[in-house]
């Protein structure tokens, strides 16, 4: 099967990059990193890129204060450069423009640590233990226009505990993402996915099971 190629976006630690590059070495995943982008220079994801001599650029932001879509053209830019079909925000901390999601519709994929369309934007674990919701989880979705609002992908569930911290419940969710981040651009990478409206159809997805999770 032909490889597809990823362009990545970071600003942090990039241990959803680890996982990708993980499962792409492991054979899970018929992909490549082509580029990992950051705008921040100190971003340990750019280390990991570099340790596995992936092309890893910082793109500052300084001097694009007000002027987002300029900041995107740059990173159009480098995205086309290096060729990627699929665009992925691997815990990218600016949101991005319709610049951007025009240039990729529906090859961009964003991770979201929580089950949309439920808590959306930032310190949502925090918002979940609040909220004393019994499952939280990850999403992976399709970039639209709006935050955090575009077609869902996959999302995996995880129960919140009494005992949860958000540090605990945080960490607990990670596990997930680093399974379901890959799993959605291996089905990207099948030619699998379908956006019909909000939805979006898994060609050959799985059959109805029994299996249902109640918690506590
Ligand atoms: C993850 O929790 C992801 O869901 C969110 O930002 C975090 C990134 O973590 N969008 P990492 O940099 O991949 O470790």
């Amino acid at each position: 099967m032909k490889k597809i190629r990823i362009g990545v976006l970071v600003s942090g630690r990039g241990s959803n990059l680890q996982a990708v590059i993980d499962n792409i070495e492991q054979g899970r995943l018929s992909a490549e990193v082509a580029v990992v982008i950051s705008d921040q220079a100190e971003a340990f994801a750019l280390e990991r890129a570099r340790k596995r001599h992936i092309p890893a650029v910082h793109i500052s932001a300084a001097g694009h204060k007000g002027k987002r879509e300029a900041y995107d053209g740059l990173l159009i830019e480098e995205l086309r450069k290096h060729s990627v079909d699929l665009v992925i925000l691997a815990g990218f901390m600016r949101i991005i423009t319709k610049v951007l999601v025009q240039a990729y519709p529906n090859r961009i994929m964003n991770i979201h640590p929580a089950l949309l369309p439920a808590f959306p934007g930032l310190h949502v674990q925090q918002a979940a233990i609040e909220q004393g919701v019994k499952f939280s989880g990850c999403t992976v979705h399709f970039v639209d226009e709006g935050v955090d609002t575009g077609p869902i992908i996959i999302q995996a569930a995880v129960p919140v505990l009494d005992s949860d911290t958000e540090d605990t419940l945080a960490a607990r969710i990670l596990v997930q993402e680093h399974k379901i981040f890959s799993r959605a651009i291996q089905l990207f990478a099948e030619g699998r996915l379908a956006v019909q409206g909000r939805r979006v159809v898994v060609s050959g997805g799985r059959a109805e099971s029994g299996d249902f999770l109640i918690n506590p």
